[in-house]
């Protein structure tokens, strides 16, 4: 990290009182200056993902039912056809029929959103999402 650079912001006092109710929620450990700085790192990541020609790294985080029919192959094939960009995966039995399943992909940002838009679509997938993030270059 560089030196500190301090500057100064206007805004519409709604909205300021607004922001420190969400640092306050945040615990005393956040004060407004690291609520200022995550949200331009949030910022600069999603930069970086609309640059589709740059490696990133996501995580697709899902639940779905083993029972369901075939669910598990199907999804282990996807991961199997993408071996060279899925780095790593989690897999929890959550309970008796459902299973989390946490899996590191990298690549382009087309790339990954194409991977992860395949293992979320599956039918019987019940709940995922993809989180995107970077090795951080820019932050
Ligand atoms: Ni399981």
């Amino acid at each position: 990290m560089g030196s500190l650079a301090r500057f100064s912001v206007a805004m519409d006092e709604d909205l300021l009182a607004r922001f420190d109710d969400l640092v306050a929620r945040r615990g005393s450990a956040v004060n407004r200056s690291e609520a200022v700085r995550d949200l331009v790192r949030d910022a600069l990541v999603d930069a970086e993902w609309e640059d589709s020609s740059e490696d990133i790294v996501g995580t697709v985080t899902m639940v779905f039912d083993h029972h369901a029919s075939d669910l598990s192959d199907k999804l282990d094939s996807l991961q199997h056809a993408h071996h060279e960009h899925i780095i790593s995966s989690m897999h929890v039995h959550l309970d008796a029929h459902n299973c989390l399943e946490v899996i590191v992909v990298k690549g382009t940002s087309a790339q990954v959103r194409a991977i992860a838009d395949g293992l979320l679509g599956t039918k019987g997938v019940k709940h995922g999402k993809l989180v995107s993030t970077t090795a951080g270059r820019h932050l």
